[in-house]
Parts: structure tokens; sequence; C-alpha cells
């Protein structure tokens, strides 16, 4: 196995699981801290998370594709996050998401994240953001933008360095 878990982060997962009345509890938060550090959670990850919390593989994987914010693939740099929920979707959602599509050279009809050859940008839908009032609403990475047009997208895009 070529996945390797620097010691730093084993002992942030150490520590984690102490938290917990069982090691099973503590599988998302593991998760997440895997993720943290690797961007995602390849099969590797997924089997050693299992053997840490001594579990079958099953076990994790069923998480890992349950919960969406779960990656099961590289993501680009920045991951932007277009609300295709009905406020948005009747706010240009979908012709936003195109937009960008479009402008990255992705494939806007195909299912899934997209993301860019240089691994700089993924595109997907997400479903409500919460801010139902503002469409249509997006996020590149941990930042929220509301009442996006065409023009905001590309300035968006544009500072994306
Ligand atoms: S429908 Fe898009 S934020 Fe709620």
């Amino acid at each position: 196995m070529s996945f390797t878990v620097p010691a730093n982060l084993e002992a942030e997962i150490d520590k984690l699981i102490t938290h917990y009345p069982v090691k099973r509890a503590a599988s998302l938060m593991v998760l997440h801290a895997i993720q943290e550090h690797f961007g995602w959670i390849s099969q590797e990850a997924v089997e050693w998370t299992a053997k840490k919390l001594e579990l079958q593989p099953i076990n994790v994987y069923e998480l890992v594709t349950f919960y969406p914010m779960l990656r099961q693939q590289p993501m680009g740099k920045y991951q932007i996050k277009v609300c295709r929920t009905l406020s948005c979707a009747l706010g240009g959602a979908y012709e936003l998401h195109k937009h960008f599509c479009e402008k990255l050279g992705l494939d806007a009809h195909a299912h899934g994240p997209q993301t860019t050859k240089d691994g700089k940008f993924t595109v997907e839908f997400v479903e409500c953001l919460a801010s139902c009032g503002t469409a249509p609403v997006m996020m590149v990475n941990d930042d929220f933008h509301e009442a996006v047009s065409h023009a905001k997208a590309d300035e968006i895009v544009g500072r994306c360095k």
C-alpha cells in the first residue's frame, strides 16, 4: 500500500479518537482530517481508516459515498459550487453553471464535479446554500457569493490566482 499518513496527522487522528466512547463514532471526524490533509479520500485512505478504527472498509466506504462533502476524487484548488435548488434554478443557476463550464473548458452536461486539466478549478452543482432570496448563489471554497451575474462570475474567476 503506497498510502502513507504522516506522523503528525496520525497523532492528530489518535487524539481525535480518544474524544469518542467507541472508535467507530470518530469515523466522520477522521475522514474530515484525512480529507483536509490530502484533499480527497482515496480507496487506500478508506482502508487505512477502517484499520485504524477496527472496522471493515465497507463501514467507512458507505460514509464516503453517502456524504457529498467527502470527496472520492482529487478536487481543483478552487471549488466552484453553484446552487441549483429552486430559487437559484429560477434565478439562472443552470445558465451560470454553463457559463463557468464554457469559460473553463468543462462539459456542462457531465454528471458530478468537473475539474480542469490543470487542477485549478472544479465546478459542480450543490443544493440549497440557504440564501434563496439572493439567487443565484454560489461558493468558491469557503467564500460565499450572491446574485452572481455572468460578469460577476468572470470577476470571481479572475481573482482566483
Ligand atoms: S435555492 Fe439557492 S440558496 Fe436556496
